[in-house]
């Protein structure tokens, strides 16, 4: 069987554009591969986290995987500081990696852009990611757009590393989806659906409640033409409430087009909303059986078990290939 391995940041509320781009994509393909799911709070502290808030995050952030549909006996759930062969194996990484090709990074660029007291954890983010993902030999990795550069450079640096030092890695491939690989903002369609986004209007909580889910959908940004129809480029906001329906509801984007022929953007939003909360709370329900349960922690448990045991095995390979500590048998 084929490996996947996928994370997520704890770093606020987990957005219908996480849901859609990401852990949607983890549910269906639990069944075909080996996956590793994490919980990255690592990467979450390269800005900055008030600590309970991030615990707090962290909890409900892996309740959330299982609550939409990962199954833990099928999957290896775990939450990143508890498995330390991340942070070093990303120190050995960094070491393999150019300051130039890491201020590249786009994604380096929004985030240090304008700010003041930015992070070394901020630029050096990516090879912690490479390393989450080499440590388990893995073959796919399944993420949104917005990550498509950082699994080029990872593979740059597994391809570097096995080079210099020796073939121990992997290079994994990335999966990104057809539809739903970049869910925009409500309130701005040209910028993508972000956790962090200040206009609490222009994202979906995965937590929002069915009134604010409705509220949000019904003032959501879309055109004067009134016309329900699929054009990223002249109507961004009607593509994107489009892609969002016709995921969640399996229908094609030209079903719904005909569906919604003749008629404005009201009746086509009111359905949207019943399909968005349709598929929001049952996972709401099981979110919150979790967080009331100990099921959870044995769950991470478990999970760190066994994340613990096969990334350790890497973590060696890499020490040997570069000469760190005595030799091993
Ligand atoms: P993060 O936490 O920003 O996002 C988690 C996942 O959600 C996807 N995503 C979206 N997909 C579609 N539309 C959106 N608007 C949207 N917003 C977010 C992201 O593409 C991602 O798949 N660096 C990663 C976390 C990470 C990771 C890894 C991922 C750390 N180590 C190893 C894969 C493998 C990040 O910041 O994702």
């Amino acid at each position: 069987m084929k490996t996947i391995f996928s994370g997520i940041q704890p770093s606020g509320t987990i957005t219908l554009g996480n849901y859609i781009g990401a852990m949607s994509q983890f549910v269906d393909l639990q069944h075909d591969y080996n996956c590793y799911f994490c919980v990255v709070d690592q990467h979450a502290i390269t800005v900055p986290q008030e600590r309970l808030e991030l615990r707090k995050n962290t909890k409900s952030l892996a309740a959330m995987y299982i609550a939409s549909g990962l199954d833990p006996e099928k999957v290896t759930l775990f939450i990143q500081s508890e498995v330390p062969a991340h942070a070093q194996a990303g120190w050995m990484l960094q070491c393999v990696s150019y300051i130039g090709e890491l201020e590249r990074m786009t994604q380096f660029k929004d985030k240090s852009d304008g700010k003041e007291g930015v992070s070394a954890g901020l630029l050096t983010y990516p090879p912690l990611m490479a390393a989450d993902i080499l440590l388990y030999k893995t073959d796919l990795v399944p993420v949104g757009e917005d990550q498509k550069q950082h699994l080029e450079l990872t593979r740059d640096l597994a391809e570097r590393f096995n080079k210099k030092f020796n073939d121990i890695f992997t290079i994994p491939e990335v999966r990104i989806p057809k539809t739903g690989a970049r869910i925009m903002s409500l309130q701005d369609p040209l910028k993508k659906m972000s956790k962090s986004d200040p206009n609490n209007k222009s994202f979906i909580s995965m937590l929002d409640e069915p009134s604010q889910i409705t509220k949000k959908i019904k003032s959501a940004v879309t055109d004067s033409e009134g016309i329900v129809k699929f054009d990223k480029e002249n109507k961004p906001g009607v593509s994107n409430l489009l892609s969002i329906y016709s995921i969640l509801s399996g229908k094609s984007i030209s079903e719904i087009e005909e569906m919604y022929e003749g008629k404005g953007y009201g009746d086509f939003k009111s359905d949207l909303a019943e399909v968005v909360v349709n598929c929001i709370k049952p996972i709401q329900d099981r979110y919150n059986e979790l967080m009331n349960s100990e099921e959870l922690d044995r769950i991470l448990d478990k999970g760190a078990e066994k994340a613990n045991a096969e990334a350790t095995r890497m973590l060696k390979k890499m020490e040997n290939a570069m000469g760190l500590g005595r030799k091993r048998k």
